[in-house]
């Protein structure tokens, strides 16, 4: 196989993530549930998400700095309160998730137009989705920063503190099989209970 050599440093941030969103996939999507420190809900999908080590387990994410260099209101009530509950995303799910991706106020709540249904979580004050197969109660570990300005990183690490898996996920002896979607390039997504591709629009405010 011959390969082009690319140097993102002069490419530039807007075709690095032309690049990397493109090809670097499938990406599962960690549907983030926060509350602000003076109490407003938020839901945000991140599909710049990964697991970590399981002792103790861990997962992370990252909310990259919008235009500006200004924080999302995810990163923002994380800075504040230190609790998250992540969400995976399955395909009924998928309008609603995306309804939660456009830039609205800070202190808007995105529970308003997911249609989702909250229950109060165990361990954390932010709620997790009722119509989710998987739950993850989480606390910060350690918000990483890595650059300044539009695009920079901010990895959100975080403690699992408890998970809340579907019941049929559970029946047998062994683990079921989960079926939520994953991210691919642009508009496109992937759901892997059968291997169907779709893709969303993403809403304005
Ligand atoms: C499927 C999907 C995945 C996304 N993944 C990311 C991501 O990994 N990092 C990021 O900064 N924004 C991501 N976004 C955009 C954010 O969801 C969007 O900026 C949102 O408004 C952030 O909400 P907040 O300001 O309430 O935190 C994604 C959007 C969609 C629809």
């Amino acid at each position: 196989m011959s390969h082009v050599e690319i140097d993102l440093k002069s490419a530039g941030a807007a075709r690095a993530y032309d690049l990397m969103s493109n090809l670097i996939v499938p990406r599962p999507i960690a549907f983030v549930s926060t509350i602000s420190a003076s109490g407003h809900a938020n839901l945000a999908p991140f599909s710049y998400f990964m697991i970590g080590g399981p002792n103790p387990p861990s997962l992370a994410f990252c909310p990259t700095l919008g235009g500006g260099g200004t924080p999302k209101d995810t990163l923002r009530n994380l800075e504040e309160t230190g609790e998250f509950v992540v969400n995976l995303v399955t395909r009924s799910m998928a309008d609603g998730m995306n309804q939660t991706s456009a830039p609205y106020p800070h202190d808007f709540d995105e529970w308003e137009v997911s249609g989702f249904t909250q229950v109060s979580s165990s361990h954390v004050r932010p709620a997790r989705v009722a119509e989710s197969p998987l739950s993850c109660e989480c606390r910060v570990f350690q918000i990483v920063s890595h650059g300044e300005g539009a695009g920079a990183s901010r990895y959100v690490i975080g403690e699992i503190l408890a998970m809340h898996v579907a019941e049929n996920l559970l029946s047998g002896e062994e683990i079921g099989r989960i079926e939520p979607i994953a991210r691919l390039g642009g508009p496109d997504y992937i759901d892997l209970a059968d291997g169907s591709r779709f893709a969303l629009q993403r809403p304005k405010a």
